[in-house]
């Protein structure tokens, strides 16, 4: 969703880097842009509705001058996708800058006031009252650090905003509340941006910045307090292990493609984290009463198969949740001794956060497994575990998936040396299974690529799909509609093979399009029936299936092949590889962006 940074330098102009940097939160999902720096005593800014390089041929984003600057990509909310509506927004004068990531509710309420002493308004946004009351604190002689934080008083909601005014033209002031700002660190240049990526070609070094603080960044140096009482924060800058590298195309045509390509080394690097970090997670999880995984999107299918994990290796059944239903769900039924396990690859998803905090409230323990060191959930976490996938940058997640999936499976092996649920050789043997893995991972995609792009071409124009499993593979099943809904838009249901008597079998007919997600499990000849009822009655059936089984692959129209050896439990890892692959094609020959899917953004901000 909406994307920030900010650049303060002693010399030099920002705007270049602005643009550029705003093309590196491009992933985050947008709709329009904006840039405003500040020289010689003015503001100047470009804005517009658009894509950022269609937006640049018609305004030259470079050309700005000034050293201190602020750029937004923005996802709507409130007001329609317009150049007014675009940030940064400015006061009565044009004196005062601001972006914005977030929603104020009370700002119907705001507005009214401030238009009832004068002020005049030019967007629908719930952002442009920030400068407005920045400009009334200022006026009455506040410098821009003060009046941020009366500002800070009197909104309702979730923010990050970055804000500059001419009249101290060698800062900026950035503050948050529920929505990301990382700041970078460079002799001489400081940067505030909501996600790192924006400034990792300049520096590795960050500083974060918490919920209820204010930043002042110069050229030369950051101050952070806390908005509530003016405290001095003093924290010492981290460096991230990412690479700038890591967060470039690197010779392939999409991040998605880049990203599908690097999963045997995320999984790889994610088997390297720590025994005894892991088994800290499993004892929290162990002790608890209750467990929950609560978690969206494709994190969410991370939890349903993590839910299998658990069970069938450690007999610990944890109940996957949607963040956003959770408190719906649960009823204030959650104590000390409960534990809730948040996984959200950006660790800033809205819902994701807001549940954790609600869970916290009530005692009960938060282990959260997330992708980005520092983030949101691990500031509301009793115990983090950072999974190891590199940056993601495609919005539809591929690599955090299996890396989020890995984690879970560890942890599920931790579990069940403790819990002794199966034999400690059984354990030993799942866990050389976990570790064949990335092997196993390398080999589907070099297998199946060229299969996924055949078959692409193949349904590309089939309106809808059906993916069907048993057991983790629903999970496996969920996820591979998830990717073909969200980057080639053809309407698909991951459901469990079980169920689709109930009501999806109404959709088939000759020649409709059924995926079957058939590892050689306990499922398996449950899954031969439902083939065979599927066939019946006209459908094309396209598996995923272990190679060399042929009974699956003579029942099946096309399909898919998956080294033998995976352990069933971990089977989500390699066997949705081929649908990631299969969706990335589709979209592709369907002339879409798979990086940048309509609508979608690649963290949800908003709740
Ligand atoms: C968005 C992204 C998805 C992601 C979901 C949850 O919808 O487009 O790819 O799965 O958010 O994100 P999280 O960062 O919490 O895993």
């Amino acid at each position: 969703m909406c994307g920030i940074i900010g650049v303060v330098q002693k010399r030099g102009d920002v705007a270049p880097f602005l643009h550029q940097a705003l093309k590196r939160l491009e992933y985050r999902g947008y709709d329009s842009v904006g840039i405003t720096t500040v020289a010689n005593g003015h503001l100047y800014m470009k804005k517009e509705r658009g894509r950022i390089d269609e937006v640049h041929r018609k305004l030259n984003l470079d050309d700005l001058p000034g050293s201190i600057g602020i750029g937004h990509t923005r996802w709507a909310t409130h007001g329609m996708p317009s150049m007014l509506n675009s940030h940064p927004h400015f006061d009565c004068k044009d004196q005062i800058a601001v972006v914005h990531n977030g929603v104020i509710d009370n700002f119907l309420e705001l507005r009214s006031k401030l238009s009832a002493r004068g002020h005049t308004f030019s967007s629908d946004t719930d952002t442009e009252v920030i400068p407005h009351m920045i400009e009334e604190f200022m006026n009455e002689g506040q410098d821009l650090k003060t009046a941020m934080k009366n500002v800070a008083l009197q909104i309702e909601g979730t923010y990050a905003v970055v804000a500059m005014t001419t009249r101290e033209p060698d800062k900026m002031c950035a503050m948050r509340d529920g929505n990301p700002l990382v700041i970078g660190e460079e002799e001489g240049v400081h940067y505030i941006s909501s996600d790192i990526p924006a400034f990792l070609p300049k520096t590795n070094k960050m500083i974060l910045l918490l919920d209820g603080e204010i930043a002042t960044l110069s050229a030369d140096g950051v101050e952070i307090e806390k908005i509530s009482d003016a405290t001095k924060v003093l924290r010492e800058a981290i460096k991230v292990s990412w690479t700038a590298d890591q967060a470039e195309r690197g010779g392939f045509p999409h991040f998605m493609l880049k990203e599908i390509h690097e999963q045997p080394d995320a999984v790889k690097n994610t088997l390297r984290i720590r025994r005894e970090v892991i088994a800290e997670a499993a004892e929290i999880i162990r002790n608890a009463d209750r467990v929950y995984m609560i978690a969206m999107g494709t994190s969410g299918h991370a939890a349903v198969a993590g839910q299998h994990m658990f069970g069938s290796l450690a007999g610990i059944l944890p109940v996957p949740e949607l963040a956003s239903d959770f408190s719906d769900t649960v009823y204030d039924r959650l104590s000390s001794r409960d534990c809730v396990i948040a996984i959200t690859q950006s660790g800033e998803t809205t819902d994701t956060i807001a549940a954790a905090k609600y869970a916290k409230r009530l005692g009960a323990k938060v282990v959260a497994i997330t992708n980005v060191v520092g983030s949101s959930i691990t500031q509301n976490a009793d115990y983090s575990l950072i999974t190891q996938a590199g940056p993601e940058i495609g919005v539809a997640a591929t690599k955090t998936f299996l890396v989020q999936l890995t984690v879970l499976a560890q942890i599920a092996l931790a579990l069940a040396e403790t819990t002794q649920f199966i034999d400690d050789y059984v354990v030993s043997q799942k866990r050389a299974g976990l570790l064949r893995l990335p092997e196993i991972v390398s080999e589907t995609i070099a297998r199946n690529e060229e299969r996924a792009r055949t078959l692409a071409a193949a349904y590309y124009d089939r309106p809808s799909f059906l993916f069907l499993g048993r057991g983790v593979s629903v999970a496996t099943a969920k996820e591979g509609a998830l990717k073909l809904k969200e980057i080639a838009y053809n309407h698909a249901e991951g459901y469990s093979a079980g169920e689709s008597k109930h009501g999806p079998i109404a959709l088939v007919q000759d020649g409709y399009p059924v995926v079957f997600v058939v590892p050689r499990d306990g499922t398996r000849s449950r899954m031969i029936g439902n083939i065979m009822e599927m066939k019946a009655r006209g459908a094309s059936i396209l598996s995923v299936a272990e190679r060399g089984d042929e009974e699956i692959c003579g029942l099946s129209t096309q399909y898919f092949e998956i080294q033998t050896g995976v352990e069933p439990e971990f089977s989500t890892i390699p066997f949705v590889v081929p649908l990631q692959l299969f969706s990335y094609y589709v979209a592709l020959k369907k002339g879409y962006d798979p990086d940048k899917p309509r609508n979608l953004a690649k963290s949800v901000t908003v709740l």
